[in-house]
């Protein structure tokens, strides 16, 4: 069959994510290896975006291949209530490398299939082990698609879920290129910010408040890295008013900050961790809660509130714990602060070459930039909330012709290449973005 007629059969047959079905064109992918996706002419693409940064290992780790071929080989499935040795491994290696290991406490994991699950859970077992029922969450956010976590988004992916369940109250969070609470500093953005919590504390009652769920690093919305002293101080917080402080370390988690997890980057304890992507490097479905054991442990004795006939399911597990232990092997929790020391420059000389280029920023192996019609006035290139990628498309076009694939938000651009990616891969690949940014440009008038 022909491409052309691979993609006709796509559109008149499969719903795509979150798009306008008319008039979509993409490239047949084949295979994937190393840092590389293949479309069906035989064409080349290098992933920046690792998938939907989650591809953290590449494409076709042979490790975790032989992983998931020797699991299916002699166990496809087993009920969650059975125990499960492979189960068992990875949540230890995942005690082990958690925010919790430092002083010796670690954690139990309740395992899932998605981020969206992962953070629908997390809420669930918040209200039982904190007998409150509200949620926080930060309009700038992506935690799923979900019942919950779609109404925990704070972005307009929302919409199209509302109306949802209760109880959930959304805050601004900082955001120091388009800071929400008109601070000039770094400094005054985080005390804003965390007085801005203190206010809406004051309406919503903090002692009804079960759970603040944050993404340490902001991800679809922008990769918005919190000011320093953000973080801390909404752990000081939610401590203070025995609020559970939830981590969505679904896109920053493994290795994507250049630690195994945001948290561990910016030094901060969470209650639970929400993860998904990385942990498998997505080549099979696998995401989880990790609870600290000290609220784990209030389980022992009454009955989790929460299950699914995947938890755990043995392909899953096999796939992460062959991931977990790549990551450690090849040192790629580290890999990212090297990668972080080589996208900095080289986007911010991006910056100064090109006119709609308003802001760099990023940690890790983890960038965006987000594009302006005027580097003045950081008028967005395509406008927020609604209204779909506009212009954006011609850009990701851009990239294709070249051999790059990445994507993003609105007039934000993801940067965000596999951990395993060598200097001259990414040198190459941030060239070709470069040069697609001149030809997107060019387009603009
Ligand atoms: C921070 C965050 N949380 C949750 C999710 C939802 O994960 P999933 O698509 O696996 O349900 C995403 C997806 O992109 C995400 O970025």
């Amino acid at each position: 069959m022909s491409t052309a007629e691979i993609q006709a059969r796509h559109a008149k047959y499969v719903l795509t994510p979150w798009m306008a079905q008319g008039g979509l064109a993409a490239p047949v992918i084949v295979r994937g290896e190393g840092r590389y996706l293949y479309d069906a002419d035989g064409k080349r693409y290098f992933d920046l975006a690792s998938g939907l940064i989650a591809v953290n290992l590449g494409h076709g780790h042979p490790k975790v291949v032989a992983a998931i071929q020797e699991q299916a080989a002699t166990l496809g499935y087993a009920a969650p209530s059975l125990f499960h040795d492979k189960r068992a491994e990875l949540a230890e290696e995942l005690s082990k490398i958690s925010p919790w290991a430092t002083d010796g406490e670690g954690c139990r994991t309740f395992f899932t299939t998605t981020g969206a699950e992962s953070n629908d859970d997390a809420v669930r077992m918040a209200r039982a082990l904190t007998g409150r029922h509200k949620v926080l969450t930060a309009y700038r956010s992506f935690h799923g698609a979900t019942g919950t976590s779609i109404m925990m988004s704070g972005e307009d992916r929302r919409w199209g879920g509302e109306p949802g369940p209760p109880s959930i109250s959304r805050f601004f969070a900082p955001y120091p290129y388009r800071s929400p609470f008109h601070a000039t500093t770094a400094e005054e953005e985080t005390h804003r910010a965390i007085e801005h919590l203190e206010r809406i504390f004051v309406h919503e009652d903090p002692k009804r408040v079960a759970a603040i769920v944050i993404e340490p690093v902001v991800g679809s919305n922008g990769v918005i890295v919190y000011p320093e002293g953000y973080l801390p101080a909404l752990r000081a917080l939610t401590a203070k008013h025995g609020i559970l402080l939830v981590m969505d370390e679904v896109m920053t988690g493994f290795g994507r900050t250049g630690a195994a997890f945001g948290s561990t980057r910016f030094g901060v304890v969470p209650d639970m961790i929400t993860f998904a992507k990385g942990v498998s490097s997505a080549y099979i479905p696998l995401g989880g809660v990790m609870v600290r054991e000290k609220l784990a442990s209030s389980f022992d004795a009454r009955a989790l509130p929460s299950g699914h006939t995947y938890s755990g399911h043995p392909m899953s597990v096999a796939a992460g714990l062959a991931a977990v232990r790549v990551y450690q092997e090849e040192k790629l929790f580290e890999r990212g602060r090297e990668l972080e020391a080589m996208i900095r420059p080289a986007l911010a000389s991006l910056a100064e070459k090109h006119r709609t280029v308003g802001d760099v920023r990023g940690v890790g192996a983890f960038f965006a930039l987000e594009l302006v019609k005027d580097k003045k006035t950081k008028e967005a290139l395509v406008p927020w909330h609604g209204e779909g990628p506009g212009v954006m498309k011609n850009l990701y076009v851009e990239l294709r012709k070249r051999g790059v694939y990445s994507f993003g938000k609105f007039n934000c651009v993801m940067v965000a290449p596999p951990l395993t990616t060598t200097t001259s891969e990414l040198e190459e690949s941030l060239a070709a973005l470069g040069e697609a940014l001149g030809a997107f440009e060019a387009t603009l008038g």
